[in-house]
């Protein structure tokens, strides 16, 4: 039986399956990973823009290198869809087969896909988090990306206070910031995450290195409570030892194939 037969198998017999994602998941989506060749990590330091004090000294000694950095994020996320595979993972949901998605992606695109329980652990860049009072709410895309290009486009004019500009002020009137999580930041919906994750059946990986915790305890849980793992990864990912079914391709190549199957049976 091929790979891709053995992981429907194990899909189609799925109670409660999960599906933990990174940002392979989006690669197809034209959103460069964090540590492949060509990733965010070779182009920018997580020193320089990896938590907020790092990102605001680096605003204040660097700013054209926020200013890239802001602008090169903007133009890839503004440009992005859900990809067949943030589809095939949403189908599985409509199918009663996967219960839940965990990832590690800020880019809303499991959402796009009609995935409907979805834990961003790492946060969401269409949502901000007011500074003062600590309400969240979601962003327009297009308001978003309107007033980042009016703060990023012009690099004569770019001052680190255009940044403040770039996402609307909280109805308490504080100053706002992405709801992301940066290194060192409290993980969001990490309870709902692990409970999903230990209470699952089958887990799904899609694209991730593995590396960065706590979210990358989700896998391991799974696996210790017993639940069978389907891992879609070009490369060998850490997950390697604890997989049953290792394919060994891109997720937006794998998944239309791995459908195929689960919705011919
Ligand atoms: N399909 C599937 N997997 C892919 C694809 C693809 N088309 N392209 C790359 N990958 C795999 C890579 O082989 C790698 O294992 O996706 C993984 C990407 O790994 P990372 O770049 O480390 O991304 P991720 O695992 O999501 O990182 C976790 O690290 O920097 C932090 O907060 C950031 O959420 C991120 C976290």
């Amino acid at each position: 039986m091929d790979i891709y037969e053995k992981a429907a198998g194990i899909l189609l017999k799925a109670k409660k399956a999960v599906a933990f994602t990174g940002a392979g998941v989006s690669a197809e989506s034209g959103i460069p990973t964090f540590r492949d060749p060509g990733g965010i990590w070779e182009k920018f330091e997580p020193e320089e823009i990896g938590t907020v004090p790092a990102l605001l000294r680096t605003a204040k000694n660097n700013p054209d290198l926020i200013r890239r950095f802001l602008l090169d994020t903007v133009k890839v996320f503004e440009k992005s869809k859900a990809n067949p595979a943030h589809l095939g993972v949403a189908k599985l949901e409509a199918l009663g087969i996967v219960a839940s998605v965990i990832t590690q992606n800020i880019d809303g695109l499991h959402i796009d896909a009609g995935s409907q329980t979805v834990f961003e652990v790492h946060g969401s860049l269409f949502r901000a988090r007011c500074l003062s009072c600590g309400q969240r709410f979601p962003l327009d895309r297009a308001a978003l990306f309107k007033r980042a290009h009016e703060a990023l486009d012009d690099e004569a004019g770019f001052r680190i206070e255009n940044m403040t500009r770039i996402l609307p002020s909280c109805t308490c009137g504080g100053l706002t910031r992405p709801d992301v999580v940066m290194f060192g930041e409290s993980v969001q919906q990490l309870e709902e995450a692990f409970q999903a994750t230990t209470a699952c059946d089958v887990m799904l990986i899609l694209g991730t290195s593995g590396v960065v915790y706590p979210a990358a305890a989700c896998p391991e849980q799974a696996y210790r409570a017993g639940a069978k793992l389907i891992e879609i990864n070009p490369r060998e990912s850490c997950f390697g030892p604890i997989v049953d079914v290792f394919i060994k391709t891109s997720a937006a190549t794998a998944m239309p194939l791995l459908m195929q199957l689960v919705e011919s049976r």
